[in-house]
Formats: C-alpha cells, sequence, structure tokens
C-alpha cells in the first residue's frame, strides 16, 4: 500500500516536472517570436492637428496591445510636407527597404504607396473615400493588398445641423481642395443634399495653402456660412480660414474635431485619435494572419456634434439647446 502510494507520487512529481520544463520552452519559443522585429512604414502626406492625432493613436494603441516602437516593431515615420514628389519617393522608400507592412494616412499618401506595392499590405487610417479614390474595389471585401479604416461622415446630417443653427440661411460656402479626391467627393454629396434640403450653395476650391485667404474672403463676402469637408489642405491652414470669417463675422462648419478646435463652430466629426485607435487593431488583424483583400473597411465615424462654443459666442451664434446637450463642447475656453 505505501509503496503503491510513493510510486503514485514519483509519477505525479515526474509529470509536473515534464510539464513545467515543456511549458517554459514554449513560453521561450513565443518570445523569440515576439522578439523578430516588424517594420511598418508610415507615409503622412503632412502635419495638421488631425494627422498627428491619428499617429499618435497608431502608435499609442500599438503599444497598449503589446507592439512597442524600438522593441518589437520598429516604424519608420515618413512626412511628405505636403509635396506630391516627396509622396512618391518617401513610397519607394518604403517598400525598397522591406517593410512588413505600410500604413498611409490620408488619400495622396496612400495612392502614392498603392502605386509602388500590390504585394506588401497597407493600412489606411483615415481615408474618406476609399473606393472613389479607386484604391479598394468594395467597402466589404477590398479584394487587393488594401484594407483599413474611413472616416467619413454624414454629410446630410451635417448641412441639416447647420440649417438648424442658421435657420435664415440664404448662401451655403462651400470650400474645398480641387486635387484632393476626399474633398471632391464630398463636395458632390453636399450639392445633392444641399439641393434636397433647398440650401443655396456657393462653391469655391483652392490649388493650395496659398489660396486660402483670397479664396476665403471673397467666398466669405457672398455667404452666410461655409461648410468645409475632410480635406488636408483646408485643415492645414484653418487658423488663416478663420482669420478671415471673423472679419466676416462668419461661422466655419467642417468635419473634424481638431478643425472645429482650431476655429469652426460646429461639426459632426470622428474623433481623430481615434481613427488611430482603429488602423493599430486592423494592423494587428493583418500581423495575425487577416488577408486585406477580404477585411472589411471599418468606419470610425461615431457621429460626434463637436461644438466650439467660445468661437460660437464671439460670433453671437445662439445653438439649439437640442444640439448643445448633445455637443462634445472642443476648444479653449
Ligand atoms: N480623410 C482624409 C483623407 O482621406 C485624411 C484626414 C483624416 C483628414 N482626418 C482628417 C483631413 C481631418 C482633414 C481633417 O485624405
Amino acid at each position: 500500500m505505501k509503496k503503491n502510494v510513493l510510486g503514485f507520487i514519483v509519477v505525479i512529481v515526474i509529470a509536473l516536472a515534464y510539464y513545467f520544463v515543456n511549458n517554459t520552452k514554449k513560453g521561450n519559443e513565443d518570445v523569440a517570436k515576439s522578439e523578430k522585429v516588424i517594420n511598418i512604414g508610415v507615409l503622412q502626406l503632412l502635419s495638421h492637428p488631425a494627422l498627428d492625432s491619428i499617429y499618435k493613436g497608431l502608435e499609442e494603441e500599438l503599444a497598449r496591445q503589446g507592439y512597442e516602437n524600438g522593441k518589437n516593431i520598429k516604424i519608420d515615420l515618413q512626412n511628405a510636407q505636403g509635396e506630391q514628389s516627396n509622396l512618391a519617393l518617401m513610397s519607394g522608400k518604403l517598400v525598397s527597404e522591406k517593410n512588413d507592412i505600410l500604413v498611409g494616412i490620408t488619400t495622396p499618401a496612400t495612392l502614392s504607396l498603392a502605386n509602388v506595392t500590390k504585394d506588401i499590405p497597407i493600412v489606411m487610417a483615415g481615408i474618406t473615400y476609399p473606393v472613389e479614390a479607386g484604391l479598394i474595389a468594395s467597402e466589404d471585401k477590398p479584394g487587393n493588398n488594401i484594407t483599413g479604416v474611413s472616416d467619413r461622415t454624414p454629410i446630410k446630417q451635417q448641412l441639416e445641423l447647420i440649417k438648424q443653427i442658421i435657420p435664415n440661411l440664404k448662401t451655403l460656402g462651400l470650400l474645398y481642395t480641387s486635387s484632393e479626391d476626399n474633398s471632391i467627393k464630398q463636395i458632390e454629396e453636399a450639392k445633392k443634399y444641399a439641393e434636397e434640403l433647398g440650401i443655396n450653395i456657393k462653391l469655391a476650391s483652392i490649388a493650395n495653402t496659398n489660396d486660402i485667404q483670397q479664396v476665403t474672403e471673397s467666398l466669405a463676402s457672398e455667404a452666410n456660412a461655409i461648410f468645409v469637408p475632410i480635406d488636408n489642405t483646408i485643415a492645414s491652414g484653418m487658423a488663416t480660414v478663420v482669420k478671415v470669417t471673423d472679419k466676416f463675422k462668419i461661422p466655419v462648419f467642417p468635419s473634424a474635431d481638431t478643425m472645429v478646435k482650431d476655429g469652426g463652430v460646429l461639426g459632426l466629426g470622428v474623433d481623430q485619435y481615434q481613427i488611430g485607435v482603429s488602423t493599430a487593431k486592423v494592423l494587428i488583424d493583418i500581423l495575425k494572419g487577416g488577408k486585406p483583400a477580404e477585411m472589411p473597411i471599418v468606419l470610425a465615424n461615431k457621429s460626434i456634434i463637436y461644438l466650439n462654443e467660445a468661437q460660437a459666442k464671439k460670433l453671437g451664434l445662439e445653438i439649439p439647446a437640442d444640439i448643445k446637450e448633445k455637443a462634445e463642447i472642443v476648444g479653449n475656453k
């Protein structure tokens, strides 16, 4: 009897020892696997507060999920400073340096990456209309090496909000950049819905930041309010836009939280940092074996109303209580 018990204990001890040795080995193998540094190439069109927040959200979420820049991942962030020629050069560099995965921040940046590689997975970080820009075949099934996050917003609802805030709106100015595919499509939508809602519009486009002041001045002299879509060039020149519209005492309604903060009055938009967070999640799914061709586009938009109360006050604009109740207040004061 005693012998049996002893024998039993010996067997258990051996089994446990075997289990522990084996498990430690497996654990080490996992660590070894994650010690292979993953190279991530990021291409950003330019710096403006929205795009910088997207990048921050991306890097911080990756870290929260255990992918730390400089440890088990290496991020090569390239910023084209708004220059098309830089985009081409930098895309070429990111691909030839054999990054494992690429991230495009903005439509122009992603288009440029898509031009150089059909194999390396590309994750879109906040691309407004990826199908219309020619990046993917469909939002449900991209069909190629590209997938990611769209930041598009419901333009009809935005126009309805503007109408509610300015009931006697005569002319709504639409200000956008003629070379940005993302903006062109949004302006088409805005035109369509404005007609449906009986809003009279006036279009004004810029080619680059140098045009902003003059074009905004002529638009502001003819409109009682200005709508701006999710537009990179205008986002980077918001200060100039607002300087002009303040002079004319008219409000600007943009489509991104950061642009409201930079002097817009109100916008139905997306939290830019969250675009980065969602982008990181898609990227990790791909690292774990997801195939971009099969991965539907993620919509970042939660239709949050952002209100810059200080700016509304400055313009003497009364925001209806029901809108104010739902809004998230942004801006300095
Ligand atoms: N959606 C833009 C594009 O497709 C990029 C972008 C993301 C952006 N967030 C923004 C532009 C906020 C202006 C403001 O290129």
